[in-house]
């Protein structure tokens, strides 16, 4: 049974708590998973009345909420929540904070969230520490820190260093939202809990290995932050290493947080360091252009409120990556995301080598296809095998097969990762958390391409909105006959 506790949000009023944050309360409302006694402390700047936050909140929750909005989950819901208008850079204003919260009605087991940039994270720890928010002796105190943690490794380092001094490692909770995603737990599983797959997951067997994330939206009201991050910062040095890490990593010790970061931090500190000759060859970078998605005909990059105008941010970027490690040594893992894609979409594809000998290849017209395994990640979660297997008939003419798992797929039974993570916080369980080291690791990685990137502040490559990326980052791949795999089932592929 999960312990009573207080949830203050800061950062309450902005887009992440708003569609993200709030949902994911008020749908482990619906389902009975809020602890009793749990209240939800709302801080935000604005001079709002309870009634305008509630009012707010449920203008986001209503249009998303699975199954429709239920008023009386709502209500229940609404009862929990306090708005607490402050302004969170006076120090005076954590004395009120400590004095609300040590109302009887709030329990002494507290889980700052911060839903704020990283340059306010030194600060309101700072803070909440002089304040007597942090000490331990009523109840537990935990802060979950959002990303990005720091801007490059340096700032990481830098705010690691301001962090600790208020924070202890176990009471820090750095959250990557992916790791709360269903079907990225499911490719641990499936690597893990498979005998099958353990011997042919190596450099043995695997030609290449490609993740892509795609998305058919633009940065929308987020230019203010998106143009000085760039998609490198935004996807890959979060959420797509940490994707790759539980593809490579080795079986860890246990499924404990410590175990299974230590696994993690290892693969990520066997990537193949990208030196400052080869960030041409092993990184790729575009920006969209105006272009059709969907129907809708949408602006360039360039032409989105609050985007520099002789901006060189990258709204797409790509990787290629090397494992310095036995078992894959030689293998490539070629990662790729973008906004104002075709489709939104996120895979992870596992193309096998071709068998030593091809002895059936006279016998059909095609070339044969390597075996491939897909998952399917988002939006529908799935895994595909894909197989070579003789026709029906009386030749030995092959045709490509497959297994295909397709996971429950209902809209209505759909978890959000932020569910599992709030809940994670105050269970007290970190091991979809990032240690330090990990973060720091993956900064390391995109660190060279970033700094290259930085010095070339006069020309980007374009890719029309509505495509599935610039044709450039095809110079990526190692061999001609390898591509981006933009597609779960052959005969959809667009
Ligand atoms: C966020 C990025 O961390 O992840 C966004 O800042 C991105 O730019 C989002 O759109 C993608 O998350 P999801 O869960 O929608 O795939």
């Amino acid at each position: 049974m999960v312990e009573a506790n207080t949830y203050v949000v800061f950062g309450a009023t902005g887009n992440l708590s708003l569609t993200k944050l709030m949902p994911a309360f008020y749908h482990l409302e619906a389902v009975g998973r809020l602890p009793e006694g749990m209240r939800i402390v709302a801080i935000g700047r604005r001079e709002w009345q309870q009634e305008d936050w509630l009012a707010e909140v449920k203008k986001y929750i209503e249009p998303i909420a699975r199954g429709g909005i239920n008023h009386s989950t709502f209500d229940a819901f609404a009862e929990r929540m306090d708005y607490v208008q402050m302004d969170i850079l006076q120090p005076e204003a954590y004395s009120k904070l400590a004095e609300t919260l040590a109302l009887p009605k709030f329990s002494a087991n507290i889980a700052f969230y911060l839903s704020l940039g990283p340059d306010m994270f030194g600060k309101v720890t700072h803070e909440l520490k002089a304040h007597g928010l942090l000490e331990e002796y009523a109840g537990w105190r935990r802060v979950v820190l959002e990303k990005p943690f720091g801007y490059d490794a340096e700032s990481a380092k830098a705010l690691q260093n301001k962090i600790s001094k208020a924070l202890s490692e176990e009471q820090t909770y750095r959250i990557d939202h992916y790791l709360g995603k269903g079907m990225v737990q499911n490719v641990m599983v499936f690597r893990f809990a498979n005998a099958l797959m353990e011997p042919l997951w190596s450099r043995n067997t695997i030609d290449h290995i490609q993740i892509t994330h795609a998305e058919d939206k633009s940065v929308g009201t987020r230019a203010g932050y998106y143009d000085q991050s760039g998609a490198l910062r935004d996807m890959i040095q979060s959420h797509l290493l940490q994707l790759l890490a539980l593809v490579a990593m080795e079986p860890p010790a246990s499924m404990e947080a410590e175990s299974l970061r230590d696994e993690k931090v290892k693969l990520l500190k066997s990537i193949r360091p990208i030196k400052k000759n080869q960030v041409s060859s092993s990184a790729y970078r575009a920006q969209y252009r105006e272009g059709i998605i969907h129907d809708n005909q949408v602006p360039s990059y360039l032409n989105e409120p609050g985007v520099a105008e002789d901006s060189v941010t990258e709204t797409y970027a790509a990787l290629k990556l090397y494992i310095d490690n036995w078992r894959w040594e030689g293998v490539p893992f070629y990662i790729q995301t973008g906004k104002n894609m075709k489709q939104s979409k996120t895979l992870v594809s596992i193309c096998f080598k071709h068998p030593p000998k091809q002895f059936f290849r006279d016998s059909q017209v095609k070339k044969m296809e390597p075996n491939w395994i897909v998952f399917g990640i988002q939006p529908n979660e799935s895994i595909k095998v894909e197989m070579i297997a003789k026709q029906p008939g009386l030749e030995i003419k092959t045709e490509q097969i497959s297994l295909d798992a397709a996971m429950k797929y209902d809209e209505n039974t759909k978890i959000d990762a932020y569910e599992e993570l709030l809940l994670d916080v105050i269970k007290g369980d970190r091991s979809l958390f990032l240690r330090f080291d990990e973060v720091k690791a993956a900064w390391d990685v995109v660190d060279p391409v970033l700094n290259a990137w930085a010095s070339q502040t006069d020309y980007i490559d374009t890719y029309c909105s509505g495509s599935w990326g610039p044709e450039g980052s095809q110079k990526l791949f190692e061999r001609s006959d390898q591509k981006w795999r933009t597609y779960i089932n052959p005969h959809c592929a667009e």
